[in-house]
């Protein structure tokens, strides 16, 4: 999909050459509106033919209230005379908060899609600029017209190829003109994120058939086209050598090699201590020996959401170039029961030496990251986020809306959940008092890698929380998020890659902001 940004006036798009024209209208439009039509009606006697402008259709569907000034209310005008799109779709704001702008969007791209499906180029007014506006416009767009082909090339896609972005032109003056290059800024940083994010659910979409470990390796392999970007990929003889023998054990009941994908982008001077992301790479989830039930395990293909989330990261840093150094660690293996698989209570030794006690075989996701955690140590990050379809439980907790958020030190936490907040990809703390630990003694090893059912979500964190040392971590429980389970939309989100962005853009910024001002430690 192809975006662009420009700035005009509404009344100016009368011209513009495009199939459809969306409008996304708000209340501070009606006393515009209401004023422009006095104006417009003591005039109208001496110039009786001048068709109406594009404000004066829009004043008058608020009058006759055929559009109504409720969040989502829509309606589509035809061959409109004087517009040069075919249709002319106005969509109401409401109130004008984030979430209803994706609500107005969405409604008006169901209507699109049902009355004029051949739309090759959308053009979409926004009233109002900030920056987060211009993203939340992108990131539902490009949500509502993405269509998985990969194993099924017959599915019909949507033929929109191009969205033309108008915002109010700001003026001449310094203020404005500076406006207009914050929203240019915030215009790519959207553009980066939808490609990270499409990038994201296509990996997170395909089946394990075509989303091996090996596949994942070179789909990590294929971002070393930008030039600030390395991959390497470690096999199982490379994986033995660093003794991760905790990940080595989850891989054993597979006929498909571990991988153990590390990738760095440079964005910054050497010197600049990195962010580490740590994705869950299960590529499937049988749940190995403690076999899980038949019903919706075909979900557990997503199971390696976390690692597309690192992908989609990446690939947006490609795209995106921030001054930032970021370390990529993808774990991938399936998980499978067989001759060779790990068994309940079988005892393994993890890269950090801690010997871990499998109570559960289902318990995987912790296995991997575990040795994963401690390799990141060797970068001396900055901060370590893990991201993880880990635990049933969260959904339980927290449903499909919000991820789970784990973090020892509150300020990573503050920046992660606003982050969050500011993209509609929202997550939400909870505890890591060390009493949840309880639970994982073991008479056999040092950890096991379960305790009873209770706060599942949180002994899975302190399970981790074991293997980051004083490091400056969060954990990112994404398995009621990442993907929808049922129904038309059933599929990955591309979640959070947003919300890992948005928050990695923060820290570039905050960096360059220090090195300007050297004397004001930030
Ligand atoms: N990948 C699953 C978690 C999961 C389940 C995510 C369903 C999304 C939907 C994970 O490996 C797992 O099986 N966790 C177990 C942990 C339990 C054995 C302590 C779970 O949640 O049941
Ligand atoms: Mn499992
Ligand atoms: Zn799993």
């Amino acid at each position: 999909m192809n975006f662009e940004l420009k700035f005009t006036a509404l009344d100016a798009l009368h011209s513009a050459n495009t199939d459809a024209l969306l409008v996304l209208v708000d209340s501070t439009h009606q006393a515009q509106l209401d004023k422009l039509k006095k104006t417009k009606a003591s005039s109208a006697k001496s110039k009786p033919s001048t068709p109406l402008s594009i404000s004066e259709w829009i004043a008058n569907s608020l009058h006759s209230e055929q559009l109504q000034s409720k969040t989502a209310r829509t309606q589509i005008l035809w061959n409109v005379p004087g517009v040069s799109a075919q249709a002319l779709i106005l969509a109401h704001l409401g109130d004008g908060h984030e979430k209803d702008l994706k609500s107005a969007i969405n409604a008006a791209m169901g209507v699109l899609k049902a009355s004029l499906p051949k739309c090759v180029h959308l053009s979409v007014y926004l009233c109002d600029v900030t920056g987060q506006r211009l993203q939340t416009a992108m990131q539902t767009i490009a949500d509502s017209v993405y269509i998985y082909t990969t194993t099924k090339p017959s599915a019909k896609v949507s033929t929109l190829s191009k969205v033309s972005l108008f915002a109010p032109a700001l003026g001449r003056s310094a203020q404005g003109q500076k406006d207009q290059s914050s929203a240019l800024e915030a215009f790519k940083e959207g553009h980066a994120r939808v490609q990270g994010m499409a990038f994201a659910k296509e990996w997170g979409n395909r089946p394990a058939n075509h989303a091996t470990p090996t596949l994942l390796g070179k789909a990590a392999l294929g971002l070393t086209k930008y030039s600030k970007i390395k991959v390497q990929v470690l096999g199982p003889k490379e994986v033995a050598k660093l003794q991760m023998g905790s990940f080595i054990s989850v891989a054993k009941g597979s006929l498909e090699p571990l991988r153990f994908i590390v990738m760095q982008y440079n964005g910054a001077a050497k010197s600049s201590a990195p962010v580490v992301l740590v994705g869950k790479g299960i590529t499937f989830d049988t749940g190995g020996i403690s076999l899980k039930p038949g019903a919706a395990m075909d979900e557990m293909k997503f199971d390696m959401c976390g690692a597309a989330s690192v992908l989609g990261v990446f690939k947006s840093l490609g795209e995106l170039s921030p001054k930032i150094n970021v370390v990529g660690l993808i774990p991938a293996c399936e998980n499978m029961p067989d001759g060779g698989a790990v068994k309940p209570g079988d005892v393994v030794t993890s890269m950090s030496g801690q010997t871990i006690e499998n109570l559960n075989t289902d318990a995987e996701g912790r296995l991997i990251l575990c040795d994963a955690l401690t390799y990141a140590a060797r970068f001396k990050p900055r901060a370590i986020i893990d991201i993880a379809t880990l635990t049933g439980a969260c959904i339980i907790a927290l449903g499909h809306l919000r991820s789970g958020l784990f973090a020892v030190q509150d300020p990573l936490a503050q920046q992660l959940m606003s982050a969050g907040e500011r993209t509609l990809d929202p997550c939400w703390r909870l505890p890591l008092d060390e009493e949840y630990a309880e639970g994982l003694k073991s008479n056999f090893a040092d950890t096991a890698n379960v305790a009873d059912r209770s706060a599942g979500s949180i002994t899975a964190a302190k399970f981790l929380q074991r293997f980051v040392g004083k490091m400056n971590w969060a954990h990112l429980d994404i398995a009621g998020s990442a993907w929808k389970s049922s129904g038309p939309a059933k599929g990955s989100t591309g979640r959070p890659v947003p919300l890992l962005l948005s928050y990695l853009i923060d820290q570039a910024q905050a960096a360059d902001a220090a090195q300007a001002s050297p004397g004001q430690k930030a």
